[in-house]
Parts: structure tokens; C-alpha cells; sequence
């Protein structure tokens, strides 16, 4: 039985606290929040459950095995690195870090004290993107050319990051799950209309040094909620609409091939525009996959789909939109 700690009862920690209660082999121990009305409402859902404003209870316990940050991402590096050293095993919410420096000095953290450490994109644990990673590892989608996702809406503007580092988390991981190739570079751009001059919208291109592109649209000014993601494949197209109540993923048998023509400068396409199959998907909550996930990484080993390989790699990728929104849409390499 692991003992678990959740640090965080804002938005997304009351989620974690449901879908951990009803996860085998744990047992949610113990839930810190620096404000009192939040644990109030722990107690109220929870009877059973232990709360504590003081953070220690949770990073040095004896009676913890584990602890879930669901904090604003500016205290994950402090609250993991602190849990790790003190012998407990981590899931922290995205995005890992605030900094490259930072995800990659919890990753040696966790090595060194030979515990796991996990980042929450919860994303990799959907119907959805399960089929998508299917349909594309058996082939039927062909090579990808493209990913081009749009996450936007009315959003929370939040007070310590922005958008990109946000929403765009969502989609990054998704696409390294889906296409583990690397990319080499990425360029961004973003506006902030507020005094803070955190950025509420923002386009990012990544690069690959193969026919293969991948292009992000995050906004928190949005009238109207999109959530939709294309891939584009030389034999599919597929559509993820998360907007959409049932029929998410969308496979379009459309497609074009290009003719080889004596003279070059010529254009000979010929389009496919053939049937829509909409598959059937799982409809189990993906947290409670993705808690799932942690603990039986924790009681049986192996690695967690989301691992803190793709948990550092999406850093990677918002450090250096970062450094390119502020050099207006410079194309900023990756550093590996
Ligand atoms: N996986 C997802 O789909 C998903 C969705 C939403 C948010 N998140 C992530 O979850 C994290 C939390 O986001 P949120 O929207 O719930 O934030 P929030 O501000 O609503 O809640 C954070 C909570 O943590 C508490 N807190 C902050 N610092 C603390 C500390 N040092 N000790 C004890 N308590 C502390 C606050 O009092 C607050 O109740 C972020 O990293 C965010 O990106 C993930």
C-alpha cells in the first residue's frame, strides 16, 4: 500500500485527491494546502483523510511514501527536490519546471535517491490519444508531415506564466508522445495585453530536420473554446476535436500525391478526398489511468508513459519559445 501525500486543493489538486481515492494499492494519507478554507473542503469530502498547512508533514513524513505537487509550476522544483531527497517517490503536475536547469537537476535527484519521478500530462492517458498513438505505430496513418493544434479560449490568465507555458504543455506532450523523433528548433511569438507582460497569446513553430512540422496556437482570449489538433500523414488525416462530446477523433482517408512531371516546374497533384471513420475510444477518466500508472510504477517498476523524458523534453521546448517570443520570432535551436 503506498502512502500518498497531494500538495495543492486549488483547481486541479481536488481531481487528483478523487481519482487517487479510488486507486489500487494507495491510499491518500495526507493533503496539504497553505490555506485552511481548502482543507476544510477536503475534510468535508474526505472525513478520513489527514490535512496539514505545514508542508513538512508531506516532503519529510515517515508515514509518506509519495508525494503529487499540484502547485503553481514556480514551486515544483523546490517541493520535488526536497521530496526526492527525502526518500519519496514524485508526480508533479505539468509543466515539470520553470526552467531546463531545473527539470534536469530533479531528474538527477530522483537517480540519485532511486525513486520514481513523474509529470502529470494527463493528455497521454485519453481515449483519444491512445487510438491516435495506435493508428499511428501500426501504420495506417503513414509518415506524418504535420501537427498543428489550436487550445484556445476565454482562459484563466494566470499570474506567474504564460499561455504557452499554460496550454501548450497539453499539446507537447502529445506530440512527443505520438512522434518521438526530436526536434531541432522552434520559433514563437506572443502578445501580453496585460501590465505583468505574460504573454495571453502566442504561436509556436517547432522544427525537425526531416519533412515533419509542428505548429502550436494557445490563447486565453478567445470568444469562443477550440480544442482541436490535425495530423497530417501521407496515407491519413486525423482530427482530434476535444470539444466534441463523443465523436473526438476523426480518421479522413484525404491525401494527395504528387506526380513526377519532365518538366520540374510543373505541379501535378492528384487528390484523395475518400471516407471518414470515426473510431470507437475508451471512456475511462484519463487521471485515473494516469494514477493508476503511478503506483503501479511504484509497486511493480518500469517506466510511466508520462515520464519525465517527455516531462523535460516539453521544457525544453517552452525555454526556448521563451527566448524566441523575446527576440520577436527567432529561431532558437534546442539544446540536447
Ligand atoms: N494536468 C492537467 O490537465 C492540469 C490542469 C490544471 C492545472 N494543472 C497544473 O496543476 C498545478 C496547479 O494548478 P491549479 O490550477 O490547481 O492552481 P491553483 O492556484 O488553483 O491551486 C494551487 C493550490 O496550491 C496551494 N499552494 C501553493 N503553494 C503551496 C505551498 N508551497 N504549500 C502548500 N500549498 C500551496 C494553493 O493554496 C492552492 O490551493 C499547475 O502546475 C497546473 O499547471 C494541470
Amino acid at each position: 500500500m503506498i502512502r500518498i501525500a497531494i500538495i495543492g486543493y486549488g483547481y486541479w489538486g481536488p481531481n487528483l485527491v478523487r481519482n487517487f481515492y479510488n486507486t489500487p494499492n494507495c491510499s491518500v494519507a495526507l493533503v496539504v494546502d497553505s490555506r485552511q478554507d481548502r482543507l476544510d473542503l477536503v475534510t468535508k469530502n474526505f472525513p478520513a483523510t489527514r490535512t496539514s498547512t505545514d508542508i513538512n508533514d508531506a516532503l519529510t513524513g515517515s508515514d509518506i511514501d509519495a508525494v503529487v505537487i499540484a502547485t503553481p509550476t514556480a514551486t515544483h522544483y523546490q517541493l520535488a527536490k526536497t521530496a526526492l531527497a527525502n526518500g519519496k517517490h514524485v508526480l508533479v503536475e505539468k509543466p515539470m519546471a520553470k526552467s531546463v536547469q531545473e527539470a534536469e537537476d530533479m531528474i538527477a535527484t530522483a537517480e540519485k535517491a532511486n525513486k520514481l519521478l513523474m509529470v502529470d500530462h494527463t493528455f497521454l492517458y485519453t481515449g483519444a490519444v491512445k487510438k491516435m498513438k495506435e493508428l499511428i505505430d501500426n501504420g495506417d496513418v503513414g509518415d506524418i508531415n504535420y501537427f498543428d493544434s489550436t487550445r484556445i479560449n476565454l482562459g484563466l490568465f494566470q499570474p506567474d506564466i504564460n499561455v504557452l507555458w499554460d496550454l501548450a504543455p497539453h499539446d507537447i506532450s502529445i506530440l512527443f508522445y505520438l512522434i518521438p523523433a526530436r526536434p531541432v528548433s522552434v520559433s514563437a511569438t506572443g502578445i501580453s495585453h496585460t501590465p505583468n507582460g505574460l504573454e495571453n497569446v502566442a504561436y509556436l513553430t517547432v522544427n525537425y530536420d526531416s519533412a515533419h512540422i509542428a505548429h502550436f496556437s494557445c490563447s486565453w482570449s478567445s470568444p469562443v473554446k477550440i480544442r482541436k489538433i490535425l495530423i497530417g500523414g501521407t496515407k491519413k488525416m486525423i482530427m482530434f476535436d476535444d470539444v466534441e462530446p463523443s465523436e473526438k477523433v476523426k480518421v479522413y482517408d484525404t491525401g494527395y500525391s504528387v506526380k513526377s512531371d519532365e518538366d520540374k516546374r510543373r505541379l501535378l497533384i492528384d487528390y484523395r478526398v475518400g471516407d471518414i471513420y470515426i473510431p470507437k475510444l475508451d471512456q475511462k477518466e484519463a487521471l485515473s489511468g494516469m494514477a493508476a500508472d503511478f503506483i503501479g510504477s511504484i509497486t511493480k517498476g518500469g517506466t510511466p508513459v508520462s515520464n519525465y523524458k517527455i516531462g523535460l523534453e516539453v521544457v525544453k521546448v517552452l525555454e526556448a519559445a521563451q527566448e524566441s517570443i523575446s527576440n520577436k520570432g527567432k529561431e532558437v535551436m534546442i539544446k540536447y
